[in-house]
């Protein structure tokens, strides 16, 4: 069977076997980049009868044959053939075809490498809005969860080991921070990415009057960039891009962890909706929280994906080489997963109730007033070392008697502290404390009703 002769391959003898061809294709994923190539072409083609290197009506020729084949594609009616190697090469093989020869002219003054490099900005511009938006959707949830939960006190845990009580608000809150920082980054690598490759063809330019502002200006980037050899080969926008994803990866991981946790029998804080769990095909009583533990599991994909990319990146030589092919590959994937785990947090935390019955009744294990009271002891004129200290031996006193520190009469405490007050019960038990905290940003009552506040009014402007 007589193979396809490739438009750009005449210098070549023959044609890459089928197996060698499979192997340096990208258009199997690299066509979703279709609609970022067409419009880079119209700009280009555009620019290119500006410039008089082609007339108006080539140009016109050009854009129409252009805007067919984006239809055809969008309409699932365009046959793709793995043997025009990636997304360029196939729309401008089908501009050829379907305009003749003026449709060899769209490449003047221009290279696979400068287009590529464009493409993927372009696409990762609006890739980084679309997560942006659903990264705003997932803080509006915790948000509303910190609503309903302002004043269910809860206990907060350092090295998994009860620590100090909080609003379970403060808690959700917690997490609409994370999240923020993960918008803004995002956004910062937007900003840097905005800066056309093209006109830099495959690595020096062109001897033709190509304008670079003029495409740079057609498809909304705000700079062009300086150096043709740089242009071609950077790709730290795509592994920032990856490292963003990693990081919102992250912060899911957490999340999922702490429901996980907090869903098992023996803390039973948390319920998470039946729809978002699965049963076991052997123990009929089960209800597992796989969709959390997948959360948990594609950080790994996305790191994978870092991993990947930062090290085809590694010992590359200068200019463009074929490895930067597989940008795409730890890119997209990265992308992909971290869309659908940030939509799937968002489901679930639409769908989780926190149980204040249960997390109420435990509040007086575990001595979460202990630091308060010391706080307290500070008031007192005593040094914190000291009350540290006092409060220290107060609980190894209540441990062996089995009671809360609530629970010690006046005297039990003039015993370890004669400073200590008939006021100290308003400073102990759970419910007091957080009441007290008085820091801004504490995990307190008051300080979770203004997070709140500044959250409402900081989403609103999206
Ligand atoms: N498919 C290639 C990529 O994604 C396009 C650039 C090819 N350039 C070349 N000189 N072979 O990187």
């Amino acid at each position: 069977m007589a193979k396809k002769q490739r438009i750009w391959e005449k210098r070549l003898k023959g044609s890459p076997p089928e197996m060698a061809m499979n192997f340096v294709q990208s258009l199997s994923f690299d066509k979703r980049l279709y609609k970022y190539d067409i419009a880079g072409s119209i700009a280009h083609s555009q620019m290119l009868a500006e410039q008089k290197l082609i007339s108006n009506a080539q140009f016109r020729q050009i854009k129409s044959g252009l805007l067919q084949i984006e239809r055809q594609i969008s309409d699932g009616k365009f046959k793709f053939d793995k043997a025009d190697e990636d997304i360029h090469m196939a729309v401008e093989a089908a501009l050829i075809k379907k305009i003749g020869v003026v449709g060899r002219k769209l490449h003047t003054g221009r290279s696979r490498n400068d287009q590529v490099a464009a493409d993927l900005r372009l696409w990762m511009r609006d890739e980084i809005e679309i997560i942006q938006t659903k990264i705003t959707l997932l803080q509006q949830a915790f948000i509303e969860m910190a609503q309903k939960y302002q004043d269910v006190v809860c206990p907060a845990y350092t090295h998994m080991q009860r620590a100090q009580p909080i609003i379970l608000a403060a808690y959700l809150l917690s997490f609409v921070e994370q999240f923020e920082r993960d918008f803004i980054r995002l956004g910062n690598c937007s900003g840097l990415l905005d800066v056309s490759p093209l006109g830099s063809g495959a690595i020096a330019g062109s001897t033709l009057p190509i304008s670079r502002t003029s495409t740079a200006e057609k498809l909304g980037f705000h700079q062009v960039s300086r150096n043709s050899i740089d242009a071609t080969s950077d790709r730290d926008f795509c592994a920032e891009f990856i490292f963003d994803c990693a990081l919102i990866a992250a912060h899911l991981s957490r999340l999922a962890e702490d429901w996980i946790i907090f869903s098992s029998s023996e803390f039973n804080f948390v319920h998470i909706d039946d729809k978002y769990c699965t049963s076991s095909s052997m123990m009929p009583q089960k209800r597992n929280p796989d969709m959390l533990e997948l959360i948990r599991a594609k950080t790994g994909t996305v790191y994978g994906s870092l991993v990947g990319m930062l090290t085809i990146l590694k010992g590359l030589p200068s200019g463009y080489n074929r490895d930067l092919q597989e940008d795409k590959v730890h890119v997209f994937t990265a992308a992909d997963t971290i869309e659908a785990s940030v939509d799937m947090a968002c489901a679930i935390a639409a769908n989780t109730g926190f149980n204040a019955d249960k997390i109420k009744a435990g509040l007086d294990e575990g001595f979460l007033d202990a630091t308060a009271l010391a706080e307290y002891l500070v008031l007192k004129n005593i040094a914190f070392r000291q009350a540290h200290g006092i409060v220290g031996r107060l609980v190894s006193s209540c441990e062996k008697q089995g009671k809360k520190l609530v629970q010690l009469n006046l005297a039990e405490f003039k015993k370890y502290c004669p400073a200590i007050e008939r006021d100290v019960y308003k400073f102990l038990g759970a419910e007091n404390v957080v009441k007290r905290y008085a820091t801004s940003g504490a995990a307190g009552v008051k300080q979770a009703g203004e997070q709140i506040a500044f959250w409402k009014k900081q989403l609103s402007k999206r």
